[in-house]
This record gives C-alpha cells, sequence and structure tokens, in this order.
C-alpha cells in the first residue's frame, strides 16, 4: 500500500505575498500542481495535502482534481507536526508513506519512482532524496554514517560552521515505512533554533535511514524565496524553448520569449522576440508569431502572421494576418484569409472567410460573413448600458469610414454603409444605407479676419 503526503501548510514568509507560497505560479501552473504531476506516475491509495495557511483556498484551486484529501494542521508547528497530523487520518494503514514538500516543483515523476523502488528493494524504514549543491544554502545539511546510512539531518540554522560547510543536502522528499514512523513521531521535540517540530528529526529515532543522491540537483530545487522561484522559472522556460528549438521552431531570441507546457508549434514556425504564450497554445505550420505578442489559450491554423498583438481564447484558421497593435478578446474566430489589422479590437465574435477589419475598429458580440470589408474606424456598439447585444452583417457587405452600428441590428449581404453612418435600423440584402447629416455648404461665407 502506498500513501502520498504533499506538506502545503506553512505561510511561505521568506516569498513576502499575501498568495500561500504553494499558490505561487511557475510557467502558468501553481507550484503545488507541479508537486502532484510529479507523483503522476505512482498509484497510491491515498493522496494527502496537509493544509494550514490560507487552507481555503488551496482547497478551492485543486477542487477540480479528484482523489484527494486534505488534512488541516492548525496552528502551523513545523514539517513534524504536519506530518504528526496524519496519526489519525492513517491509523489503519500499513504501507510505504511517501512525503513531497510543497515547495519542490522541479521533481520528475522517474525520479520519485526510483525512490519507491530503492526503498522497496532495501529494508530501510526511511529512504531520500539528497543532492550535493555547490552553495548548499537554506537546506539541512545530512549526515553520512561509516555503513553509509543516515545519522541525523541538521537544519543549517541549527548547523555549527563545520556542519554547515558539508554540501549534502536534504531534498525534502522521502519514503518512510509508515509503521516505523508512526512510533517515532509523538518523540519529536522542538529544541531547535526555530523552536518547531522537524520531520528530518525523525532521521536519527528511525533505526535505518538510507538516501539516493540524485545527479541534476535541479529536480530538488526549493523554493524559498523569489529568487528561487525566477530560477526555476528560468529553468523551466530554458527546457521547454530547447525542446521546441530541437523540434524545429525557430526562436530568434528564445530568453526573451516564455512558453507554457501546454504549448504546441507545427513546422518552420518563426518566433520573434518578446512574444509570449500561456495557457493551451496549439499553432500550426510557417506561421510566424511576434515580434511583442501575448497568446493565451488559442489555436492558430497555418501560415498566420501575428505582429505586436494580443490574442485570448480564440481561435485563428489559415493564412490570417493579425495585428500590428491588434487585440482578440475571448471566444473570437477568425476563418481563413482574413485580416485583422492594426488598432483593432475583437471580442466574442466571428469573422468570414476573407473577410478585412483593417483599422480602428471595435467588433464585438458580432458575426460577419464572407468577404465583409469594415471600413476604418467601424465600431459595433454593443452595449445598451444593460445588456450586450448582436450585430450581424451578411457575405460581401461593406462598411465606409466611421460607423457606428448600433446592436442589435442585421445587415443583409451585399449592403453598403456610407461613410460617417449611424446605424440603429435593420438593413436588408442589396442595400445602400446611409445615416448621417447631410452636408450643407454655404458658399462666399468665411470668418471675418480680425482688423
Ligand atoms: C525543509 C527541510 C530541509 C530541506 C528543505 C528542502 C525540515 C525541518 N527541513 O526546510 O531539511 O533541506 O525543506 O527544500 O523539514 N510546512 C507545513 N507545515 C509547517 C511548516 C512547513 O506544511 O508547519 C510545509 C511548507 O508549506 C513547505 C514545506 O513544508 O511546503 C517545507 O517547509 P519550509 O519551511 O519551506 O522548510 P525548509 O526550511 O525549506
Ligand atoms: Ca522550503
Amino acid at each position: 500500500m502506498l500513501a502520498i503526503a504533499i506538506l502545503a501548510a506553512g505561510k511561505g514568509t521568506r516569498m513576502r505575498s499575501s498568495l500561500p507560497k504553494v499558490l505561487q505560479p511557475l510557467a502558468g501552473k501553481t507550484l503545488l500542481e507541479r508537486v502532484l504531476s510529479s507523483c503522476d506516475q505512482l498509484e497510491p491509495q491515498k493522496c494527502l495535502i496537509i493544509i494550514g495557511h490560507e487552507a481555503n483556498k488551496i482547497k478551492q484551486k485543486l477542487s477540480y482534481k479528484d482523489k484527494i484529501d486534505f488534512v488541516l494542521q492548525e496552528p502551523q508547528n513545523g514539517t513534524g507536526h504536519a506530518i504528526q497530523q496524519l496519526l489519525k487520518v492513517l491509523k489503519d494503514f500499513d504501507g510505504e508513506l511517501i512525503v513531497l514538500n510543497g515547495d519542490v516543483p522541479l521533481l520528475q515523476p522517474e525520479t520519485i519512482k526510483r525512490l519507491l523502488e530503492a526503498h522497496r528493494s532495501s529494508n530501510a524504514d526511511a529512504t531520500l532524496l539528497t543532492a550535493r549543491f555547490s552553495d548548499p544554502s537554506g537546506y539541512g545539511r545530512v549526515f553520512i554514517d561509516k555503513q553509509g546510512q543516515i545519522s541525523k539531518i541538521i537544519e543549517e540554522c541549527d548547523c555549527d560552521a563545520k556542519q554547515r560547510k558539508n554540501n549534502l543536502t536534504n531534498s525534502g522528499v522521502y519514503c518512510f515505512n509508515w509503521n516505523k514512523l508512526n512510533k517515532v513521531l509523538p518523540e519529536l521535540e522542538s529544541d531547535n533554533a526555530q523552536g518547531e517540530l522537524y520531520l528530518t528529526d525523525t532521521i536519527r529515532l528511525l533505526d535505518k535511514a538510507i538516501h539516493i543522491e540524485i545527479e541534476n540537483q535541479e529536480e530538488v530545487k526549493g523554493i524559498n524565496n523569489r529568487i528561487q522561484m525566477a530560477e526555476c522559472e528560468a529553468l523551466i522556460q530554458q527546457k521547454l524553448q530547447n525542446y521546441w528549438l530541437q523540434e524545429g521552431v525557430t526562436f530568434i531570441d528564445p530568453r526573451s520569449c516564455t512558453l507554457s507546457e501546454d504549448c504546441s508549434f507545427g513546422k518552420d514556425v518563426i518566433i520573434e522576440p518578446q512574444t509570449h504564450f500561456k495557457g493551451s497554445c496549439k499553432i500550426g505550420d510557417r506561421c510566424h508569431l511576434g515580434p511583442g505578442s501575448l497568446l493565451e489559450d488559442v489555436e492558430i491554423g497555418n501560415d498566420v502572421q501575428v505582429i505586436y498583438s494580443v490574442i485570448n481564447s480564440t481561435k485563428i484558421a489559415n493564412r490570417v494576418s493579425v495585428g500590428p497593435f491588434a487585440n482578440l478578446r475571448p471566444e473570437s474566430k477568425v476563418s481563413n484569409d482574413c485580416k485583422i489589422g492594426n488598432f483593432v479590437e475583437l471580442k466574442k465574435s466571428t469573422i468570414g472567410e476573407g473577410s478585412k477589419v483593417n483599422h480602428l475598429s471595435y467588433i464585438g458580440d458580432s458575426e460577419l460573413g464572407q468577404r465583409v470589408n469594415i471600413g476604418a474606424g467601424t465600431i459595433t456598439a454593443n452595449f445598451d448600458g444593460f445588456e450586450k447585444h448582436k450585430t450581424v452583417i451578411g457575405d460581401y457587405s461593406k462598411t465606409g469610414a466611421n460607423c457606428v452600428l448600433v446592436a442589435p441590428i442585421n445587415l443583409g449581404k451585399e449592403v453598403t454603409v456610407g461613410a460617417g453612418s449611424t446605424l440603429t435600423k435593420d438593413v436588408p440584402s442589396g442595400s445602400l444605407a446611409i445615416g448621417r447629416a447631410k452636408q450643407l455648404t454655404k458658399q462666399g461665407w468665411s470668418i471675418k479676419k480680425p482688423g
């Protein structure tokens, strides 16, 4: 039997944030979600998350996950105290308990699997992952006896100058024999610099604790402050970029771009500097994206160009050009061969094949047919102060410059709207609509010059 416990009750004081540490985002996913996904290859009977500080926020954030039980630690009196909370919950449990710190986000599933296998093939009471850091500051130091077993772990703040020089560190990733651990948990004492109950003190109380030293220390990097957070973000970004560079994506300046794990790119894609991808982004072949663009939850076909634009929750088909300086807001859909030009905002709108919205427009809650041409400065007035209304424009219709279409409104097919019109009524197919004051010209009229 296998149980997993993730320690997530601490405040994360060193982050200096109102958000609990385990909810801080790293490349779009919270630390806690990352720790959970590092358990992906295990099939535990129980997955327990120990929460305390901002417990409800954490519960809420993970409410979409099933097979998780939350255990409350109140107050938060150290990592040993956190695991003591399991004495009741795992009263009848018999098996291994894997304990993970909620602030170690880069751990690979294979590594935890390896830890579990090493533990199972030894008869140790505890097996833990250790790493040697050239700068071990902040980590507990691990001391090995002559038999190669762990004799004790001393937290940095409890180390003397000589002990501090030991660079073998505790990664905060453990596998315990639960029946051995639960005997020593009640014996923990808080006679240390922080006055807390340390989980690491169980090691000297157990008969046999062994370790496996991890070669790639980056995997066990813990996050206590924003410097470590930025370092981990950079590691994730570098890994993602290197992967896509190898897959054939061109990044002109990779380090100025950011990706998420849910991105995918087709062949011969070029990404210009300062272009960012968040959430799930699916990009087709031969797209040229950026510079200076932000794409979030998008699906983009082939041969699409985007320059200095923001695109959010939008689907774009093939051979579309966007920007410079366009803002495509959620629930929009742009069909093949469209052009969305400079200073154009789309919101919850569908743009039919070959249509153009080239300059200075707001198109909201609208449905445009095929080959519609929207004149510069055309605005759909979709909000009456209370509700949003729809604008429908049929195939081959055109609006002149500076038109306002007051929704709800329906323009048929092949409609032409004169420049400067404000339309409040539907226009049937094949009509010209003009809604503006007639021009008045007074010949021979001029302002008298002074003097
Ligand atoms: C801990 C280890 C240290 C190790 C390091 C690895 C202890 C005593 N020390 O130190 O040996 O090198 O991790 O990253 O375990 N938490 C609770 N309840 C509490 C206190 C903490 O759930 O009462 C949680 C925190 O939310 C966090 C995790 O435990 O996710 C680790 O706590 P933290 O204070 O960051 O421990 P470190 O000082 O980093
Ligand atoms: Ca930590």
